[in-house]
Order: C-alpha cells, then structure tokens, then sequence
C-alpha cells in the first residue's frame, strides 16, 4: 500500500511537474466534479463499492472460523469413533500418555491426519491413539496376561513365541481379532517389525524348564535380548525388560532394594537363568547410554495366576496342581524359606506403568507380603483340599533361604503396588487349574 501510494504521489508530482514542459494540460472538469480523485489510487480502489467494508467483514469471518475449529472438533462425537491412522514409524508417545495435553506428532502435523484435526493443541484422551506393541514370550503365563489388557485398552499386538513353554490356547481368545497377530519366532534369529513398543518376556522362567537346556536359556538371554534391543535401536521403539529377582541371587540384604547388587554363583545350575537376565539388564543399560534407547527394567518376583504352566516346578502351581490330583505337596528342605506371592494382574499394571512412565529402573515388582513355604501350603489346605498331607524333600541346590522385594521404588516413582492377597489370589487360579487337570486327565482316558 505505502510502495502504491508512493507510486502513485509521485506520478502525481510527475503530472504536477508537466508544465514545465512547455505544455500547459487542459482543464479537467472532472476532477472538480469527483473530489476522491486526488487520492491515492488504490485508495480510491478500496473505497469506491464498499470493498473495504467487505474485506473486512471476510477477515473477521475467516478468523472466527479458525479461532473456533479446534473446539468444535472437541464437540464432534466421531472423533473418539475414529482413531489416528497410525504413522507406521514410531513416535515419542510418552507425552501423549503423561500429561493431559500433548502436541502431536510431526507425521500427524505434517499430514498423516486425514480428519483435520492436526492443528493446535489437542486433549490427549482424544488423541491417544492405537499403539503397536510386540509381546514376546506372549503366549506364556505373565505375556498372556499383558496380552489381555493391551488388547483390552485398544492397542495393536503382535506375539512372538517358540512355544517352548507358551501355549497357544493362552492366546486362542483373540484369534479373529484384527488388532492381535500370533507369530512362531525364536528370539535368538533376528526379526524385523514396525512397532511403538516392545515388552521383551521371552525366556523360560521356572528351574524345571530353564535347566533343561542351559545353553539354550543363555542364548535366550543373550542373543535374544540383543536382538530385541537391535530392533528397538532400529526402529526407534521402547523397550522393556523383564528381568527377575533371581538377579539377587541367595542375598546377603533383606529384603531386596534394586541397589543391591547381588550374591550369585555365577557356575551353579541356575546360573543360565540368574547370569542370563544379570547380563539382559547389563545390554538394556548399555544400548540406553550407547545407543539412546528408551529402556525399561523390570525385578519380577514370583508371580502366580491362571494359564501357570502344570508341573513347572514352581511352588505354587506345584502345590494347586497336587491339592486337586489329591496328591501329597512338596515342600523341599525344611520349609521355612520365604517367598513372597504376586497376583498375575498386580504385575501386569506394573509392567504397563513401567512402561508408560519416565522412569529406567530397574524396578522390584513383587508382593511384599512373606510366606514360609509351610505357610504357603498351609492356605494351599485351606483353599482346595484341608485334608491334602505334607511331603518333604532335600532342598535343590542354590535355592535362596528368603526372597522380598521391596518395592518403595515403585510405589515411589510409578504409583504402583500390588493389590491381590495370596487368599484372594489363590481361588482365581484353581478354576483354571481343575478345568486343565480335568482336560488332561480326560485326554489320558482316565
Ligand atoms: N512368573 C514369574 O514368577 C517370573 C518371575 C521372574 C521373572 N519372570 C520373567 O517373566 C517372563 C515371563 O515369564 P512367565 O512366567 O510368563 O514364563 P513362561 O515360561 O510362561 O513364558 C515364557 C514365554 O517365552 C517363550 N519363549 C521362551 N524362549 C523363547 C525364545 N527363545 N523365543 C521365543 N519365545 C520364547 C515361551 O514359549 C513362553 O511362552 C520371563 O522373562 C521370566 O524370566 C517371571
């Protein structure tokens, strides 16, 4: 505007300066009769037809719109229908969990979102969008269970597993979903998949079965976390550990802080195990400080449910199984070796707070509540079978005489604890059990 009324003034000075020309210009009368004439001209443009009046009633039209677009996205009730279309590459979801505002991310921003609603700042229940998320080990006990409540709040999962000691009837639920994937995979080969997130459980975790074949549980641990975490580097996803209390080895503290470093024999029959998930949180560590990966460790300690392996050695499905086939229980050594008891679901939260929040770890996620294991059978009587009779046996080696986390850390920093009793826990499990005992004692003839 201003170059135009310069322009315009100085044609102006230009016809005042014609004159001196030798040329006198004639009169215009026209100039008498339109008196806006001696303005600029587009001035004169803008207020001939009330243009101006029309711009700006355009601007204000057009500022109400945008002023007013996000919140009436809030109002339309289809946005809650209609997930994000997921960006196959992963983003940084952590604020869109953590606070109540996020921005959203540069695929959404820069197009990826089809609806319109990539502008400005939006809730972040609206926008939480489908995760994709690989279990491993997820048709076992503890990754069935995680499997159920991603599923449940509306992510997307892919589980790998060899089927060592996972089954797929764990899984068989879900079977039709679109949202789940069931792939036969050996975590010691290399994989490759686009996901957000992987919670990395693969590994045998009872004596019976990670003694079977050590050599095997070390190259789970190993090759497999490393491969695990090579993907999660790769396709800049989070990763999440699930390491064991069995890295405290038969411990001199009591009971556990995650500051303890542990009293492990590195050369016993549970060293596969113990030395294995030692060294897993030990390449957790180095491709976060290394590599910038977004790891999480968790300490699980012994953890009971539905779906447990039959027979695995475990004291407590050990116990259930032989209340319900009215055999004696096992109890090794003396008995008086504690264990504390975590509920399946109790756990399972604290695998997906872990996951969620800002925090490395390592954290303990155990029930602090201690059990002798003649304690333990005592309430086994009690819930199944009070005439159920009590047999001892000589301890295995390397079992650690006491066993409790403590879990202030968590309760601290990921507003977790556990909320299942051992007497609320235990009926849960045992409809299961019956119905699996049943099942294969029926596939037996019996
Ligand atoms: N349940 C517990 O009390 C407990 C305690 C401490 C730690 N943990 C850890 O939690 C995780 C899950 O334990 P769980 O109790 O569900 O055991 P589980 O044996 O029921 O599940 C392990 C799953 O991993 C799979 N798996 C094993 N090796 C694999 C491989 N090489 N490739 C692919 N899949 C493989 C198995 O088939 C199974 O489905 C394990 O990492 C375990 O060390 C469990």
């Amino acid at each position: 505007m201003k170059q135009l009324h310069k322009q315009s003034s100085t044609n102006h000075r230009r016809d005042e300066e014609m004159p001196s020309s030798g040329q006198t210009p004639p009169y215009s009368p026209k100039s008498l009769k339109h008196p806006t004439r001696s303005l600029p001209r587009s001035l004169n443009y803008l207020l001939r037809e009330q243009r101006l009046l029309f711009i700006l009633v355009g601007i204000l039209i057009g500022s109400t719109f945008f002023i007013l677009q996000p919140s009436l996205s809030l109002l339309n009730p289809s946005s809650t229908d209609h997930p994000h279309p997921r960006s196959h590459f992963p983003v940084n979801h952590e604020s869109v969990y953590s606070n109540g505002w996020s921005s959203m991310s540069d695929s959404y921003r820069s197009g990826g979102n089809t609806n319109g609603k990539g502008t400005g700042r939006v809730p972040a229940n609206i926008l939480r969008r489908r995760m994709r998320v690989v279990v491993t080990g997820g048709a076992g006990f503890v990754g069935s269970h995680l499997v159920d409540k991603l599923i449940a709040r509306g992510d997307d999962v892919i589980v790998i597993d060899n089927f060592f000691t996972g089954r797929r009837e764990n899984v068989m639920h879900h079977f039709g979903n679109p949202r789940f994937e069931l792939i036969r995979h050996d975590v010691v080969e290399p994989i490759l998949l686009e996901v957000d997130q992987i919670y990395h459980l693969a590994c045998p975790a009872s004596p019976v079965h990670y003694k079977y074949n050590p050599v095997k549980t070390i190259k789970t641990n190993v090759m497999g976390t490393l491969n695990m975490l090579g993907l999660a580097k790769r396709i800049n996803a989070k990763f999440l550990l699930t390491s064991t209390s069995e890295v405290y080895g038969d411990p001199l503290e009591h009971p556990q802080k995650e500051t303890y470093w542990g009293h492990v024999n590195p050369i016993g029959v549970r060293s596969c195990y113990d030395e294995g998930k030692r060294t897993a949180e030990t390449l957790s560590m180095d491709y976060h400080r290394g590599a910038g990966v977004e790891v999480r460790i968790a300490r699980i300690f012994n953890t009971y449910g539905p779906r447990m392996c039959l027979d695995d050695g475990r004291v407590v499905s050990n116990f259930v199984a032989q209340a319900i086939r009215k055999q004696p229980l096992t109890v090794y050594g003396d008995g008086k070796q504690t264990r504390s008891f975590q509920y399946v679901s109790d756990l399972v939260d604290g695998l997906v707070a872990l996951m969620e929040g800002e925090h490395i770890g390592p954290f303990n996620l155990g029930n602090p509540g201690e059990f002798t294991m003649l304690e333990l059978a005592q309430v086994v009587k009690e819930t199944i079978d009070s005439s159920a009779t009590i047999e001892f046996k000589p301890n295995t080696a390397d079992d650690p005489h006491k066993r409790k986390p403590d879990i202030s850390k968590a309760m601290e920093l990921l507003n977790w604890e556990p909320k299942v009793s051992l007497r609320e826990g235990l009926p849960r499990m045992v409809t299961d059990f019956r119905n699996r005992i049943l099942n294969e004692d029926e596939g037996k003839g019996k």
